[in-house]
């Protein structure tokens, strides 16, 4: 079966593959879905990336044109409300976001300020004063790695003026096309596809382990972790085929967890970003094997995760298959120089003084999405296993 045919049924967004995308791929699907006058607005970060300026540059010479560049990880609203204001007033038709996450996620929240007003901390928190009732503008997204699926979600994930990371969903969030380019993910560097890659493995395990799944969200989830896992460690080795299945895998996981929401890894890693600026897809793994563990408690997650493990392996007794679909995650992180303790991550502390830092995540709304619950006991001794040295 041809790799990714029938999860467009499990979406809106269309989706455009393509090994190259060149100035008038975009024109022509700027066209389609927004008309022959549409105008502009790319949101990207501030890096020279070749592939993308090129045919940006290109493309301004087809249809008006405005750049916005204030793209940092874990976005901030004040960086969001300055290319919203900039963009204020121009007429904006199509918004593009072309990056990581990060990007997509900007891009998203710009979309929301245009259209909706007020400023973009109005819509985050436990109790937000704005909700995002429409969107006037079509909204195109281009991922440049193979991890958030954000291209494919309704999430956006922003930092508020206090510091915290909230997660805000809206289907005013979700895009009208995600274009899949292979080119865009062949040079990403080894660190950030390792990171990327275990965002795109945690979103596809935290379908699997999660209170809202259904049995679509399962199946979604279980064929894009078979297929992250498959190929993770080939793209990590530069392979083209491994980067084009990553890319693959990690908007399959999108669609996954576009239905059910991420779980405890997530709600972990918000603490993991907020306090030592670690990045999102390396504050998913620090947790993961642990969180796995954890859900294992769970019998039918642990059948899932041993579905997983038996297509990935082949047929072995149930205990032995979940041992060693942990392993192979474990393997994983070495391989790709990721952490396993604080002390790995540059924390020096111990667990008495890092426990109350994580009392927070027990008020994100995505640990209540964990199928198994979650308690101060349950996080303290993760925590404190990750300060043995
Ligand atoms: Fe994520």
């Amino acid at each position: 079966m041809p790799g990714a045919m029938f999860e467009q049924l499990l979406t809106t967004t269309r989706i455009v593959r393509t090994d190259r995308l060149t100035a008038d791929d975009l024109d022509r699907l700027i066209l389609y879905c927004a008309g022959p006058d549409a105008s502009v607005a790319v949101i990207e970060d501030n890096r020279p990336f070749g592939p993308r300026d090129r045919m940006l540059e290109a493309f301004a010479s087809l249809r008006p044109l405005v750049r916005q560049n204030r793209v940092f990880p874990d976005p901030k609203v004040d960086d969001i409300m300055a290319m919203a204001r900039a963009l204020a007033g121009r007429g904006t038709d199509v918004i593009v976001g072309i990056g990581g996450g990060s990007t997509l996620d900007s891009a998203k929240g710009v979309a929301a300020v245009l259209s909706n007003g007020g400023d973009l901390d109005d819509y985050l928190g436990p109790a937000p004063v704005r909700k995002i009732e429409k969107r006037d503008v079509k909204l195109i997204l281009i991922p440049t790695t193979a991890g958030t699926g954000s291209e494919m979600t309704r999430f956006g994930v922003y930092t508020a003026r206090t510091g915290r990371k909230y997660t805000l969903a809206s289907p005013w969030l979700q895009a009208d096309a995600a274009v899949l380019v292979t080119e865009y993910t062949s040079d990403l560097p080894a660190p950030l596809t390792a990171s990327t890659s275990f965002d795109a493995l945690s979103h596809a395990l935290e379908t699997l382990w999660n209170r809202n799944a259904t049995p679509v969200s399962d199946r979604a989830a279980a064929e894009a972790a078979v297929r992250i896992l498959r190929w993770m460690e080939p793209a990590f080795d530069c392979s083209a085929d491994g980067r084009r299945e990553m890319l693959e895998g990690a908007c399959m996981a999108g669609i996954a967890f576009n239905r059910t929401g991420t779980a405890a890894v997530h709600a972990l890693s918000f603490i993991l970003s907020e306090e030592w600026h670690v990045p999102h897809g390396v504050a998913c793994a620090f947790s993961l094997e642990d969180v796995m563990l954890e859900n294992l408690h769970d019998s039918a997650t642990a059948a899932k995760l041993a579905g997983v493990a038996r297509t990935l392996f082949g047929d072995a007794p149930h205990d032995l298959l979940l041992y060693r679909l942990r392993d192979r995650i474990v393997e994983l992180k070495r391989k790709f120089g990721l952490p396993f303790t604080f002390a790995d991550l540059g924390v020096h502390a111990g667990s008495g003084e890092l426990q109350p830092l994580f009392e927070k995540a027990l008020d994100d709304p995505k640990m209540g999405n964990n199928v198994v619950p979650f308690d101060m006991g349950v996080v303290n001794r993760i925590i404190a296993s990750k300060c043995r040295p």
